[in-house]
């Protein structure tokens, strides 16, 4: 079993473009309420969406804003047009970031054994979804949880962070381990599509993310995936008598679909429902 959790240094993005993203983000979350849900919609597959997360029902716990950001010319129009360098600050480092995500993809794939170039158009085809986070500082004597354990849907997840609150469940222990991350540094993990191109050599990283005691914290998490309805199945190289197939093909519009027709009940991820 392979656990993918690495960070990136030497990724070529300048300090300045990851501050501007991460201090944009939290000018967004400054605005006023009137503002922001002008983007708030139940409806998954807007283009834009703004919500709020919340434990009890009275205090959020998380605010968010996910939109998708490649290709670019097609999605800015629809992102906010307050703070008025949103679109120049986030379009800068969503393209930074998918070049570096599309390097690394090559890399893992190359490690699996399938070539660097294997699906080498789906991948330069396929979508990014940029989802930023905004946690409030965590409240004096009580430990709080910013956004409960789970894990990303898609291929690959490289988030940036204001400051620490990520933690990954290490399954060989079960227990929670903090992510520390240096300030130019990427935090790269995979996500489920992952799991299923490689047959399950490779594993989803579960997550989650602490309220941090010191400050208010802003993440950007790239997802990066197929296109809409790319399907993805697992890697025919890497199934063999001992290892037949495991999990059934689908795309990131099933995904979707899945989502809404299951999101009270939430028995089953998605990705356990593709299990063979
Ligand atoms: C996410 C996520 C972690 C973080 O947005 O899916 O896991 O640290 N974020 O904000
Ligand atoms: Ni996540």
């Amino acid at each position: 079993m392979i656990i993918l959790i690495f960070q990136v240094i030497n990724h070529g993005i300048s300090q300045t473009v990851m501050d501007r993203a991460v201090e944009v983000a939290s000018d967004f979350f400054k605005l006023p309420s009137e503002t922001k849900q002008e983007f708030a919609s139940d409806d998954i597959r807007r283009p834009v969406r703004y919500g709020t997360s919340s434990k009890d029902g009275t205090r959020p716990s998380r605010a968010f804003l996910k939109h998708y950001a490649h290709p670019l010319s097609e999605w800015m129009k629809y992102w906010p047009e307050k703070p008025p360098t949103y679109r120049e600050d986030m379009g800068k480092i969503s393209a930074e970031v998918r070049r570096v995500a599309l390097q690394l993809m090559e890399a893992i794939l190359e490690g699996l054994g399938l070539g660097k170039d294997y699906q080498h158009e789906e991948f330069e085809r396929g979508l990014q979804l940029l989802q930023v986070n905004c946690y409030p500082k965590e409240p004096e004597s009580e430990s709080a949880i910013g956004l409960a354990p789970h894990s990303d849907h898609g291929f690959l997840t490289i988030l940036l962070a204001s400051c620490p609150g990520l933690e990954v469940l290490d399954r060989s222990s079960d227990t929670w381990r903090v992510v520390q991350q240096p300030r130019h540094a990427l935090h790269v993990h995979v996500r489920d599509y992952m799991e299923v191109l490689s047959n399950g050599r490779v594993k989803t990283v579960v997550h989650r993310a602490v309220l941090n005691p010191g400050e208010a914290r802003i993440s950007m998490a790239s997802i990066h995936s197929f296109a809409m309805h790319e399907k993805v199945s697992v890697a025919k190289k890497l199934v063999d008598e001992q290892d037949p197939e495991k999990y059934k093909e689908s795309s990131f519009s099933d995904f979707l679909d899945y989502l809404m027709s299951n999101a009270d009940k939430k028995r089953m991820s998605f990705l356990e429902s593709l299990r063979i």
